[in-house]
């Protein structure tokens, strides 16, 4: 017979953790990972003893070259963090063929390295500054993170029918579209096939660089173009370090959107890494009716009206709009584009101030498949509305 046991302290806590990084990265092996997980816990414990007692000032590098805005428990926070991220990756589904495993004890000397700086004219900045104005993964850097990344991207032109990436390869670049269309190709049982294109804008060959991966999908040019890189170091100690923070911020909010209750918890934290946050005014105008669709939203707070354009008497569009529906947080809109591969059904605004996660098409394809006939269900739904409204039958679908 069992007496009263006592529980040490952070027992619980030790094996939630090691959980949750199951769950999260599903390992082949269980033992294994364990073992792993915890010789990572124990030497980032050791480093972080002899960190205490080191004296700062003692440290290698040069003190301009170090962000100033940075508290000691931010840095500890993202090392703790991303140790957990680099044990997961050698488990992650796909075995890594890459160069090096991204390893979290470098963050220190990264930021004590000088920053690379590619030169650039002012027009080159210009063009540049837009290119990457609507690039999701750059929405939440702050000033000084994309300045940096400004600072380190490097101009790329290319040629029609140029590779840009092969799917298979180690990662070297993350690019950001100025110009171009450029064809993406999946491998699916041995045939190369076609899944999407970018047509002059958007960016690609994050995968590798995030997850430690070989290149997920070939990217060819189709006609001459520009691209602007940014190489693998920087890209991880800007925007991989950024999505440890992201994370944090959205992960509670992310288990809480009903629609993704249907993926899994490292499916739903991919989509994390890959979203960006954007704030609309009152009254501003986020989808416009009849345009083409590049992305998808989830309001994360505020709430935005759906209006669709009124019929005449013809069934031809009238110039005013009705409105049909609204969403607060936890929703989501824009997705009937996507989905049915047609123009936008309605108008979107913001109503008060108002801000959305937002997931462009690719992600869209790629990461919400599972719930695709979740949002197939909703279209009978939007069809009845417009019944309601119009009094015609309405198909959206085709
Ligand atoms: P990466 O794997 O680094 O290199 C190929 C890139 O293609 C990938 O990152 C994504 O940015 C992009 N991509 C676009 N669509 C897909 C897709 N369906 N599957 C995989 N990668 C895709
Ligand atoms: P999409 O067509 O991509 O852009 C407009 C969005 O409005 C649409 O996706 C839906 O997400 C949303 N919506 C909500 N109610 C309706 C409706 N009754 N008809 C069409 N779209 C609707």
């Amino acid at each position: 017979m069992m007496g009263s046991v006592e529980i040490p302290v952070g027992l619980k806590e030790l094996l939630q953790g090691y959980t949750v990084e199951v769950l999260r990265r599903r390992p082949p092996n269980l033992v294994e990972f364990a073992v792993q997980h915890f010789a990572h816990l124990q030497e980032n414990q050791r480093k972080q003893h002899v960190k205490k007692h080191t004296i700062k000032s003692a440290r290698k590098g040069v003190s301009f070259d170090t962000p100033s805005s940075k508290t000691a428990k931010d840095n500890d926070e993202e090392e703790e963090e991303e140790i957990f991220k680099s044990t997961a990756c050698k488990y992650s589904r796909r075995v890594s063929v890459c160069a090096e495993a991204y390893n979290p004890d470098d963050d220190e000397d990264d930021d004590s390295e000088p920053r690379v700086v590619h030169p650039k004219t002012d027009e080159q900045r210009r063009r540049l500054q837009d290119a990457c104005r609507d690039i999701l993964l750059f929405k939440t850097l702050d000033q000084e993170q994309f300045s940096e990344v400004l600072d380190g991207m490097f101009e790329v032109l290319v040629k029609p029918e140029e590779h840009i990436i092969d799917q298979g390869d180690d990662g070297d670049n993350f690019y950001v579209i100025e110009k171009g269309v450029y064809d993406i190709f999946v491998q699916k049982d041995g045939v190369s096939v076609c899944v999407g294109k970018y047509d002059n804008k958007g960016s690609f060959g994050e995968l590798a660089l995030m997850y430690n991966t070989p290149r997920a999908a070939t990217i060819i040019a189709t006609e001459e173009g520009a691209l602007w890189g940014l190489d693998r170091a920087t890209f991880h100690r800007l925007i991989v370090r950024n999505n440890a923070k992201k994370r944090r911020m959205y992960e509670a909010f992310i288990e809480c959107v009903p629609l993704l209750k249907c993926l899994e918890l490292s499916e739903r934290m991919k989509i994390v890494d890959v979203l960006g946050a954007k704030a609309f005014e009152d009254g501003e105008r986020i989808i416009m009716q009849g345009e083409m669709a590049d992305c998808f939203y989830i309001v994360e707070s505020g709430e935005v009206k759906i209006m669709i354009k009124s019929k005449t008497k013809a069934g031809q569009e009238g110039n005013t709009e009705v409105e049909v529906a609204r969403c607060t947080r936890g929703q989501y809109f824009g997705e009937l584009a996507l989905v049915t591969n047609k123009p936008r059904a309605a108008s979107v605004y913001a109503v008060g101030e108002t801000k959305c996660l937002v997931i462009d098409i690719q992600a869209f394809e790629r990461l919400l498949g599972p719930c695709k006939e979740l949002m197939k269900r909703n279209i009978s739904q939007y069809e009845d509305q417009l019944v309601a409204l119009f009094g015609s039958s309405v198909d959206l679908k085709h």
